[in-house]
């Protein structure tokens, strides 16, 4: 691996564009080649707006050192396959939903993989990414992956079945959270605010509670400090917990996995 590796993106949408947008303010890696499947429109118009170089994967592949796969599932098995006889010293991450370093390393035997699964706030760079590296990552690999994470939140290294099990936690559970934000809205709105007024409330309390969680407070002290025994929230979490909402969250989490893996076959 280069001092400053040379990054390939196949596939230019929404997850590719998170990473790159990171990565330009990272002098860590060298150049940056972005490629799609058809939309030249986009690569001319992510060209014009970041530090990035356009081509075809195929011709420019072997200027490169790191090959990050940012398309979708389906999209892998020929990829793969058509990636497996052309790469030669490349370190392959993908960040596609299910793809774990053992498919990775079924058609790439020998070589470097991993896989990242970041979430939407990638967008905003506080995406809660998962990883998972395969047999055959280095020292010099971590490296490279641990600024491409970087360039996009925190991270955290769990094993490829955990990161199966977890990603209902940090992919999926942000729909809850906006879920939760909608109905808290709408209750604030029948008191009678408008809709903006009701949004500014309820985004601003979950960013100061997120943010006192984020200072490493207990989730359950900071609870017990909102709620006096006996008084008006304890008789509200009471609501919550007659119907089962600790539960409820877990069986969320369940149906996220069962679904997964329903998908996955
Ligand atoms: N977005 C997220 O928040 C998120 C979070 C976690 C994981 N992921 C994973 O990341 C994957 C990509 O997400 P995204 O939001 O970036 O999707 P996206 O915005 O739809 O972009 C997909 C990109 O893949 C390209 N592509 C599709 N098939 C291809 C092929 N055969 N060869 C080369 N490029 C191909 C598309 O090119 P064209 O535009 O030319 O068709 C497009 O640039 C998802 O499927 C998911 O598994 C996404």
């Amino acid at each position: 691996m280069l001092e400053k590796p040379n990054i390939l993106f196949i596939g230019a949408g929404r997850m590719a564009e998170a990473i790159f947008s990171g990565l330009n303010q990272s002098d860590a890696i060298g150049k940056i080649t972005i490629s799609n499947q058809s939309d030249q429109t986009k690569l001319a118009h992510l060209k014009a707006t970041y530090k990035v170089e356009t081509g075809e994967w195929q011709e420019v592949l072997s200027n490169h050192d790191v090959v990050i796969l940012a398309m979708p599932p389906a999209a892998h098995p020929d990829v793969l396959q058509e990636l497996s006889s052309k790469v030669t010293k490349h370190f392959v991450i993908t960040v596609a939903a299910g793809i774990g370093p053992s498919i990775l390393e079924a058609s790439l035997p020998g070589l470097p993989t991993a896989w990242i699964m970041p979430n939407t706030a990638a967008d905003i760079g506080e995406s809660m990414s998962l990883f998972a590296c395969g047999e055959y990552v280095k020292q010099e690999h971590r490296k490279v992956l641990q600024t491409i994470l970087d360039a996009i939140g925190e991270s955290e290294e769990l094993s490829e079945q955990q990161i199966h099990d977890l990603t209902a936690v940090t992919g999926s559970a942000p729909a809850f959270v906006y879920h939760f934000a909608e109905a808290l809205e709408k209750s604030a709105q029948s008191y009678g605010l408008s809709s903006e007024v009701a949004r500014k409330l309820v985004v601003q309390m979950i960013f100061g509670s997120a943010s006192m969680l984020k200072d490493g407070r207990e989730a359950g002290d900071l609870r017990d400090q909102v709620t006096t025994p006996g008084g008006a929230t304890a008789a509200g979490l009471e609501v919550l917990e007659k119907a089962n909402f600790t539960k409820l969250l877990h069986e969320a989490v369940l149906a996220v996995n069962d679904k997964a893996a329903e998908q996955a076959k």
